[in-house]
């Protein structure tokens, strides 16, 4: 087996003494779903290099690096920007979570070949390295919408492997598709077509993926659903251990008694963390009670701040939660508490002290936060839940669905969760975690290599 994304397990730091060293590296779902089933084990996970460090150790080839068999592939920077920025993040990742406002953007212009064609690029080189890696007859695991275009880049070369590509975004229906004109559409669905299956989280984005090929006249090859979960013995560890309990204990004094909000996310567009922020001030203008007895704490990490709009994006959510600690607090209360640093433990420790988990993402192709609270949550929490993510279609019977745009409604779902009985918590509560632990990264493992193994 052999897995290529654009992020890998690792990333390389330079030491005091300038050697070289790896790091293991969160950032995502798919890092964290496949990290746990492929350390120690003598598959090859083939990724971008993504900074300076990274290229300079691109060039050992296949190296063991704190667990994992490694190659990494160095583009020039300005292929990485352009594949990555350009196409990768403004357009794809915007297409699939029908992101856009079409007043502005997108704008196919000579820019945009030329980045469309760095794109390609960036896919050729993948292509080189699974090629000259990739054991005979392999299976090879290619992760997301960076590489859309491999499979055809392979096949030709390399019959003798198969190629799966698993899609951890909601995939774009016709309409949304509609956006990107031929022939990027073309050769993106027929980049995609040339593997020998592709999987979705749900079936509404297998649905989705069928249709648009149905309606631009690419043959689908065979699609299947596999869900992504959390992996709930590698979460029960992380929170048992010191660091965690750290901020357990602190959040214990911090919150003193009061009920908690939490949301755990990327900065990232597609969250809908502006959304969030103002159905909370809703339901403190609504719900005047609320005032003094509620925070809302949102760990929230930078994500992609190579692009403006996330950089920006950021601004306003910052200056939104600044306006809202100004408007309410009063001494000894701020309404909203933000932490913009990536601190695994610490936002697990928050998982397992909230009273309501927010998670109301405008599109998501499955959001494991949804699925990590319920697992470490200590307080019979209620999940507060996007209807536009994956995870919704698993959970749908014990979360709370809110619409992403609906921003009254949220703020009363927010204060209908807040208001719940004891016993009304804790009989969702049971039963959610039982739906939220379902499922392992095993299964969803088995779910890619049960396609292979289908074929007829
Ligand atoms: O889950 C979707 C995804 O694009 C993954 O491919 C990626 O690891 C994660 O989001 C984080 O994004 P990025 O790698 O661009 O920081």
């Amino acid at each position: 087996m052999v897995i290529v994304s654009n992020r890998g397990p690792v990333s390389y730091r330079r030491n005091a003494d300038g050697s070289l060293v790896a790091r293991r590296g969160g950032g995502g779902g798919l890092v964290s779903g496949l990290a746990p089933l492929v350390a120690g084990t003598d598959t090859v996970w083939i990724a971008s290099a993504l900074s300076d460090e990274d290229r300079e150790a691109a060039t050992q080839g296949v190296v063991e690096a704190d667990g994992f068999r490694v190659r990494l592939v160095a583009h020039e920077p300005s292929v990485l920007r352009m594949a990555y920025d350009v196409v990768g993040n403004s357009v794809l990742w915007f297409v699939h979570h029908g992101l856009f406002e079409l007043a502005r953007r997108p704008r196919y212009d000579r820019a945009f070949r030329e980045a469309w064609a760095a794109f390609a690029r960036y896919n050729q080189h993948f292509a080189d390295a699974v090629v000259e890696t990739a054991p005979p007859d392999a299976i090879v695991l290619v992760q997301d919408y960076h590489l859309s275009l491999l499979a055809p880049l392979v096949t030709t070369r390399r019959p003798d492997l198969s190629l799966v590509h698993f899609a951890h975004t909601p995939f774009a229906g016709p309409e949304l598709l509609n956006v990107l004109p031929d022939p990027y559409r073309r050769e993106l669905l027929e980049g995609l077509a040339a593997n020998e299956a592709c999987g979705f989280h749900t079936d509404r984005w297998r649905k989705r993926f069928v249709a648009s090929c149905a309606e631009f006249g690419v043959a689908a090859p065979r699609t299947f659903v596999a869900s992504l979960a959390p992996d709930g013995e590698d979460l029960a560890r992380v929170k048992a251990a010191p660091a965690c309990q750290e901020w357990c204990r602190s959040f214990e004094e911090r919150f003193d008694g009061r009920q908690l909000i939490v949301r755990v996310d990327r900065i990232e567009l597609s969250k809908n963390i502006l959304r969030g922020f103002w159905a909370y001030e809703e339901l403190l203008e609504r719900w005047p009670e609320h005032r003094g007895r509620v925070c809302f704490m949102a760990s929230i990490y930078p994500s992609r701040e190579g692009l403006p709009e996330y950089l920006a994006y950021r601004q306003e959510v910052e200056y939104l939660v600044e306006r809202i600690n100004a408007r309410f607090a009063t001494p000894g209360w701020q309404p909203v508490v933000l932490e913009t640093s990536d601190d695994f433990p610490r936002s697990v420790a928050l998982l397992s002290r909230y009273d309501v988990l927010l998670v109301n993402p405008v599109s998501d192709g499955m959001n494991l936060v949804a699925k990590e609270g319920p697992q470490v949550n200590d307080r019979d929490g209620v999940l507060v839940l996007s209807t536009e993510t994956g995870a919704w279609e698993e959970l749908a019977e014990v979360a709370f669905g809110v619409h992403p745009c609906d921003v009254s409604a949220t703020a009363e779902v927010l204060a209908e969760a807040l208001a719940l009985s004891a016993e009304e918590r804790r009989r969702r509560a049971a039963r959610l975690v039982e739906v939220a632990a379902s499922r392992t990264p095993v299964d969803w493992l088995q779910g890619q290599l049960g396609a292979v193994a289908s074929r007829g």
